[in-house]
């Protein structure tokens, strides 16, 4: 993979929007760290962005958008989520809310969840990118650990905050502090009244919620068989037949690919009218272990309700 780096003056920034536009990843700063952006509503650029890690692990993004109008129509504003915004956007402060349906927003960004952590950032960089790209970006936070030396630190380091945004889950009863972060918890509690912690007895908490995901039907890992009624997901050329539906993760055994569509067609399959989701075997490298870590949990015991 080949690495670019640039001063981000206003070529830069719109060659890099024009990356993005193209399905491409780039780093660029935000007021509090760089992160790592992919275009948001192509699960292709969201999956390299899993890829990018050494260990990748479907932990749901940060989406960023320009202003609040763009979040308005990617997520579901309730009143507290309106006062939050308008008290502290443009800057470190995200919020989870739920997904608007239909918006075009990877799934794959929020790792299959029925929400999506949002945010405008404030840094003027990260303002001109997602302007000229014209779509949100999602981004986690750039791993710099090890990689970046004092000297290039000091470069970036002036004008970033150098802590994560604070992450607020307003989905739920009560707003819940998931991720302590630049807005405090003080500032927070002063505008919206009591809000969780995080490690308290929350119904939510990012973890959790990652975990809880699952298909309500029961999965069935490895397959290489049929049972009655069961539909299956595919990986690679070849399928064994007798399914009652068949969804190809990717025909050509491409695990970027797979982890694109793997969200989406898990959601695909999850119908009552099968009796449950087989899925092929799928390599344990690469993005292939990030695939095959949800579909473990979304294989393990139910902590949902199955269908009646
Ligand atoms: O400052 C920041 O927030 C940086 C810059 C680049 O914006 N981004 C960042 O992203 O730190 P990331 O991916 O490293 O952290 C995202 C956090 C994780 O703790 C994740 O679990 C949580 O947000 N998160 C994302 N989507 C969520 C969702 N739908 N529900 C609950 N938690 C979510
Ligand atoms: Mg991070």
């Amino acid at each position: 993979m080949m690495a670019d780096i640039a001063p981000a003056g206003a070529a830069a920034i719109a060659r890099a929007a024009t990356l993005l536009r193209a399905g491409r990843l780039v780093a660029f700063p935000t007021e509090t760290v760089y992160g790592l952006g992919g275009d948001a509503t192509n699960d292709h650029a969201v999956a390299a962005i899993f890829a990018a890690k050494a260990r990748p692990r479907f932990n749901p993004l940060i989406v960023h958008v320009r202003d609040l109008a763009e979040a308005e129509t990617l997520a579901v504003f309730n009143s507290p989520a309106h006062r939050a915004a308008a008290r502290f956007w443009p800057g470190p402060l995200t919020l989870v809310l739920p997904r608007q349906p239909g918006a075009g927003l990877s799934l794959l960004a929020s790792a299959g969840l029925d929400t999506v952590a949002i945010r405008v950032p404030a840094h003027s960089v990260a303002q001109v990118l997602l302007r000229e790209a014209d779509r949100p970006i999602a981004a986690p936070s750039a791993n710099r650990s090890g990689r970046v030396s004092p000297t290039e630190a000091a470069h970036v380091a002036e004008d970033l905050f150098g802590l994560e945004s604070t992450v607020l889950d307003l989905s739920g009863e009560t707003p819940a502090l998931l991720r302590p972060g630049a807005v405090t918890f003080e500032a927070l509690t002063e505008l919206l009244g009591p809000v969780g912690l995080p490690g308290s007895a929350l119904p939510k908490s990012p973890g959790m919620l990652a975990s809880h995901y699952a298909p309500r039907l029961p999965v069935r890992l490895a397959a290489a068989e049929a049972r009655p009624g069961e539909a299956l997901l595919a990986f690679g050329a070849d399928a064994p037949p007798g399914f009652a539906q068949v969804l190809w993760l990717s025909r050509a055994g491409d695990l970027a690919e797979a982890a694109a569509n793997l969200f989406a067609m898990l959601r695909r399959l999850d119908r009552p009218s099968f009796s449950g989701i087989a899925v092929m075997p799928i390599p344990d490298h690469g993005l292939g272990l990030a695939i095959n870590d949800r579909l473990r949990r979304a294989a393990a015991p139910r902590q949902m309700p199955p269908f009646k």
